[in-house]
């Protein structure tokens, strides 16, 4: 069985990360709106990632013993005024995913449940990816994306983007 406060932590994490899936939705909407093919494929790869890291979270609590109990989705924002506004809110949204792995696994280990911990640190690692790849598409966005060609170029290196399905855990 699995304590119930770091149940309930569980379960705020995996509503965070259906969250996130719904969040890049709505950026996958907007590059739709754009006409930006490769932003767009960019965002569903993302979203399939957050979808793997919710149902990894998910299994994991059935796996021990505990309840899944799924939250309301919070709406997400909707609307951007450029592509570099967009990856500036996502990488905040990471940022602020990989503070709240941090303090899920304060509570796991809080709680002295190890094999939680254990289980946690795939995400932590996880984090550090995801805030790498989407600092790497800010920093060209920023530092030379100031014309229309450079987006065009940008926006079919995203296109290669493919999903893997991970391995969690
Ligand atoms: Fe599930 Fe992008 O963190």
């Amino acid at each position: 069985m699995i304590n119930e406060k770091l149940e309930k932590a569980f379960n705020d994490q995996i509503n965070a990360e259906f969250y996130s899936e719904y969040f890049y939705l709505s950026m996958y909407a907007y590059f739709d709106r754009m006409n930006l093919q490769g932003f767009k494929n960019w965002m569903n790869v993302q979203m399939q990632e957050e979808h793997a890291h919710a149902m990894g979270m998910f299994n994991y609590l059935n796996e021990r013993g505990g309840k899944v109990t799924l939250q309301s989705i919070e709406q997400p924002k909707s609307d951007w005024s450029s592509p570099l506004e967009v990856f500036e809110d996502v990488l905040k949204h990471e940022q602020y995913v990989t503070s709240r792995i941090n303090a899920l696994m304060d509570v796991a280990d809080e709680v002295k449940d190890r094999a939680a911990v254990s289980f946690l640190d795939w995400y932590l690692k996880e984090q550090v990816e995801e805030e790498s790849n989407v600092g790497n598409v800010l920093k060209t966005l920023k530092l030379i994306c100031n014309d229309k060609n450079c987006l065009y170029m940008l926006d079919k290196e995203l296109a290669t983007r493919t999903f893997v399905a991970p391995v969690i855990g």
